[in-house]
């Protein structure tokens, strides 16, 4: 917690929408943190200084043992409370009232009747609808609530304590399948707690400027560049608070998309004027992947390697006291799991993780506060090009990922230009910002076609186009046959080496989003 801002504490029971209720808040200019529940002792609520607290939903049920509660010292602050499905439990329980246990669980839309004038409600029609998803239910109500809204399967939608300003809600106000839920919380904490909502992009600029000036001194700060929105707008925010004591490192690993490294060295370098080492390592990265086909293996080969040249041009420039990273929030969130238990790894990720203990520097993460979409928009703030804003994330081992088998030189070539023909094709047709990520994947297949009057014996290319919010789950994008038919077609007709396309309809879970 780093803002002079009034910020909105929420605790955390381990829901997968907490971070929704974020994303909610932040959107109608209030600052907010997500800690887990059993993270607030030791001073931290005092030195937090919450001005309102939002209890999220969770998996758990107040009745099995040792499930979690929210720290008594909570309703002590004498601030406005909000709880969430889990949280209205934890409220009841808590309070003296009474939450039965249920073996059938309400999941899905409800429609809500407003019965009690409330200012949680203020501007809400009579009927609205609303997304449950409980399985417990509250009984009985602690003493000084009152019932403000039910709906037929749960007779305690909405309740509220108006003199001590807590208020519970059986259903989610966080999720888009509430269509009234962003004036719920904005009525709790713009109308009941009074917040004014002034956490601007502007002011987050101004604010997170002076703290690096402050964190670095005259301390040196190098910066892996690779292109994506998050590294790009850290290097343009740091070159803005600290000039040249900042100076970016791009390693080209033979393993980009067509043009990008050229795209990347000459916005940086040219445009912004700022100190930029490119590293043509292209060679490197293709020498030692060859004759490997494990994906495991291809990303840790990258990840080492990367962190080698990293480390060899930053001694080359006389060293670094800091390392600037592109951290975001979700990563914060996510390594700091609510009950502290190993997750399972189901791709190792590459970034530059590694390189601090090795080269002993301290962290930059001027990111860290931040979703995707508000790097996004601090990056419009920067008056960063929009190509590079809007672009798609593009993962840290790059194509060497999406030809699963073996890499060669002739197979990057391949994909590149395939690649780009798709990109072009779906930026013509308008959709490229409809989509979160789409790519080619050249597959280690080769397949029989004829061309004129020749046989063919040449690769197949499957296409990806995936829709989502933060990459933890994708739905397939859905084109028209004819898009989908004219791609094919010049891909086919304009790359040598591929005779086939096909379309990727697998949605995260069950697939990931990349093929390896
Ligand atoms: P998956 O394939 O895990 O991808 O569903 C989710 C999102 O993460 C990106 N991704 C990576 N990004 N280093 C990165 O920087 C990686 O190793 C990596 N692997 C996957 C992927 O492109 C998608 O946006």
């Amino acid at each position: 917690m780093s803002t002079p801002h009034e910020h909105v504490l929420i605790v955390d029971f381990g829901s997968q929408v907490t971070q929704l209720i974020a994303r909610r808040l932040r959107e109608s200019g209030i600052y907010c943190e997500v800690h887990p529940y059993n993270r607030l002792g030791d001073g931290f609520l005092d030195r937090f200084a919450p001005k309102a607290v939002i209890l999220s939903g969770g998996p758990s049920s107040v009745h099995w043992d040792n499930s979690p509660r929210a720290p008594k010292a909570i309703f002590d602050l004498d601030v406005p409370i909000l709880g969430i499905c889990y949280g209205e439990q934890v409220i009841c329980e808590q309070l003296g009232g009474k939450v039965q246990s249920s073996d059938s669980r309400e999941f899905g839309r409800a429609e809500i009747e407003i019965i009690k004038d409330s200012p949680l409600f203020a501007g809400l029609s009579p009927v609205e609808t609303v997304w449950m998803s409980h399985g417990d239910r509250v009984e009985s109500l602690p003493g000084g609530f009152d019932v403000i809204a039910r709906s037929q399967n749960a007779p305690y939608a909405a309740i509220a304590d108006e003199a001590r300003k807590i208020y519970a809600v059986q259903f989610h106000p966080e999720v888009v399948h509430t269509p009234c839920g962003a004036q719920i919380l904005r009525n709790f904490t713009h109308g009941i707690a009074g917040l004014l909502g002034d956490w601007t992009m502007a002011a987050f600029r101004a604010e997170e400027i002076a703290k690096i000036r402050k964190q670095v001194g005259k301390g040196k700060v190098i910066c892996g560049l690779s292109g994506g929105v998050d590294s790009s707008v850290v290097a343009v925010l740091l070159h803005e608070a600290i000039g040249d004591q900042l100076t970016c490192v791009f390693v080209d690993t033979g393993l980009m998309r067509a043009n990008e490294a050229d795209e990347v060295v000459s916005l940086f370098r040219d445009h912004y004027n700022i100190p930029l080492i490119s590293v043509d390592a292209g060679d490197e990265f293709l020498d030692r992947l060859a004759g490997v086909s494990d994906p495991e293996k291809k990303r840790k080969i990258i990840g080492g390697l990367f962190i080698d040249i990293f480390d060899r041009e930053a001694s080359a420039v006389g060293g670094a006291d800091f390392l600037a990273q592109g951290t975001l929030y979700p990563d914060v969130i996510e390594s700091v799991s609510f009950d502290g238990g190993p997750s399972v790894t189901i791709k190792s990720h590459h970034n530059v993780g590694g390189l601090p203990e090795r080269m002993k520097m301290k962290l930059v993460e001027p990111l860290r506060e931040l979703f995707k979409d508000e790097v996004r928009a601090l990056g419009r703030e920067l008056g960063l090009n929009e190509q590079f804003v809007a672009r798609h994330p593009f993962p840290g081992p790059g194509l060497a990922i999406r030809i699963p088998g073996e890499i060669t030189p002739e197979r990057v070539a391949i994909l590149q230009k395939a690649d780009a023909i798709y990109l072009d094709e779906i930026k013509k047709t308008g959709l490229y910002d409809d989509i979160w990520q789409a790519f080619a994947v050249l597959l280690p297949v080769r397949t029989v076609g004829v061309m004129g009057d020749e046989r063919t014996y040449d690769y197949v290319l499957a296409l990806r186009a995936v829709t989502s919010t933060d990459g933890m789950t994708a739905d397939y994008f859905t084109f028209d046959h004819d898009v989908l038919g004219r791609m094919s077609t010049r891909i086919i007709n304009e790359v040598r080496g591929i005779n086939r396309v096909v379309y990727d309809i697998t949605s995260k879970p069950p697939g990931t989003i990349e093929w390896e």
